[in-house]
């Protein structure tokens, strides 16, 4: 019987305690102790939940996954904070997640904050060198998007193709061939790294892994077969994932011992790592940089790819807009340069909305505040951790009248001319911004053009 007031008590200090530390942050779903909000968030679609609670709670709020997590879903709130000068909102959380696939925060997208400045700089100058961001790569997206098409027709039956092979193969070879400059051949190859891509992504959202970023122990009860938090599959997938680099990390250390000129991003780290100037340079931070060029570089743009093509196929009278727009290349003797594609409203207001609507990452990677900030009159101390909404205004009536139609027109002004959209932020914004945009984009535009001149 002494034990129930003494668990009431404790009831009591858990909840006191947890409204406390609430008052500390922006209002946002009540969150339960220890789990938080993580079972409110539906992990298919977890967009569709926070846009329920940025309507109740408005353009900035907390939820608890289980730690705090400050959520900014306004356009002007990303612009005005991760946009501005300075490293406040440049850091990224340690993870314990991170701990238990990668041995700690390396790579490029979860890096360690003291690191990650030179080793941004390091991937985007190594891979400006060999033609990222820049005009020299658009016949080695043309041919690998043409080759991958043929292929794929030529094996086609009853005229069936399968998108995903034609957009995965063209976009694994082009950051293949900058990261690790030879080939791959095998499709059947690239097609399962894709798979493995894939299921480790969407382990990302899993709502057990939430549990785990703040209790890491519970992973042991997977052990003993209590529970199951998808760790033991994904760390399989991984292992998979990293066998593969780690092949073609060791076919470049052989080739540095006869050469001494850089091919690739690997080769580049690998010599820099020779010279020894800096801890940072070493081998398991150049598996984990290349693993995250290569698994964001596929997954995201095929992706978009993909539902670019579904949208043709369900409004055909946009593809045929499209394609009298790509006409006038020929009429003109233009190539089908990145250059030129970029000046076709039409092209171009057709993947403003695929990105709007299809909103492939809708929200940033987590940002840990690197110095204290205040934000809309609450003041954060440095640590605390915020994401962006990115994709909070796409579906607003308010911005975009009839919100679920795909309207490429919208985006256009009345002379025709295509309007930049100010809200729309699919690459994010500021010093954490998607590192391959200057890659995205390219390879959008020339590989579905590739196939719309030859296909319907
Ligand atoms: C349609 C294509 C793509 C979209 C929509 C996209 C979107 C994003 C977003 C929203 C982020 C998170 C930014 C943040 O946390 O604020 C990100 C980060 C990143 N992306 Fe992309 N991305 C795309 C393509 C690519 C490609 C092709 C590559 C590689 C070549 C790439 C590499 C990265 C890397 C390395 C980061 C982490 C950057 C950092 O933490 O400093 N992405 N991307």
């Amino acid at each position: 019987m002494i034990w129930l007031p003494v668990i009431l008590l404790l009831i009591v200090y858990i909840f006191i305690n947890n409204e406390r530390k609430r008052r500390k942050f922006p209002p946002g779903p009540w969150p339960w102790p220890l789990i938080g909000n993580i079972y409110q968030i539906d992990s298919k679609n977890p967009e569709k939940t926070l846009n329920l609670w940025r309507n109740k709670y408005g353009k900035i709020f907390t939820i608890w996954i289980p730690d705090p997590l400050v959520v900014l879903a306004d356009g002007e709130l990303m612009d005005i904070n991760f946009g501005k000068p300075g490293e406040t909102f440049a850091g990224r959380p340690h993870s314990a997640i991170m701990d238990l696939l990668f041995k700690g925060n390396y790579g490029l997208m979860f890096d360690e904050n003291e690191i990650y400045k030179n080793q941004r700089r390091f991937a985007l100058s190594t891979l400006k060198n060999f033609g990222f961001g820049r005009n020299e790569l658009d016949p080695l997206i043309i041919e690998h998007a043409e080759n991958s098409l043929k292929t794929e027709v030529g094996r086609s039956i009853n005229g069936v193709v399968n998108t995903k092979r034609i957009f995965t193969v063209a976009i694994a070879r082009v950051i293949q061939k900058l990261v690790f400059y030879e080939d791959l051949p095998d499709v059947d190859k690239i097609m399962r790294l894709k798979i493995v891509i894939e299921n480790l992504f969407t382990d990302w959202f899993n709502p057990h892994w939430m549990v785990l970023e703040s209790m890491p122990w519970m992973r042991h009860l997977e052990k003993f077969g209590i529970f199951n938090f998808g760790i033991q599959k994904a760390a399989e997938y991984n292992d998979e994932f990293v066998e593969f680099l780690e092949s073609q990390i060791e076919h470049h250390k052989d080739y540095l011992k006869t050469n001494s000129e850089p091919r690739d991003y690997a080769d580049c780290f690998l010599l820099e790592m020779r010279k020894g100037e800096s801890p940072d340079f070493n081998p398991w931070q150049m598996t984990i940089a290349c693993y995250d060029l290569w698994s964001a570089g596929v997954e995201t743009v095929t992706c978009t790819l993909q539902f670019a093509v579904l949208y043709l196929l369900r409004h055909p009278e946009i593809q045929e807009k499209i394609r009298v727009e790509l006409k006038t290349f020929e009429q003109q003797n233009l190539a089908y340069t990145y250059a030129n594609l970029r000046t076709l409203a039409y092209y171009n207001a057709f993947f403003q909305e695929i990105h709007r609507l299809t909103n492939v990452i809708p929200f940033s990677l987590t940002h840990e505040m690197l110095e204290p900030a205040e934000i809309e009159g609450y003041k954060f101390p440095a640590g605390t951790c915020v994401i962006a909404q990115l994709a909070c205004f796409n579906l607003n009536p308010k911005h975009f009248p009839e919100p679920e139609k795909f309207k490429p027109e919208r985006h256009l002004d009345e002379q025709g001319n295509l309007k930049p959209d100010p809200l729309l932020h699919p690459f994010s914004i500021g010093r954490r911004s998607c590192l391959g945009e200057a890659l995205a984009r390219p390879e959008l535009l020339l590989v579905l053009a590739t196939i719309l001149r030859n296909y319907r």
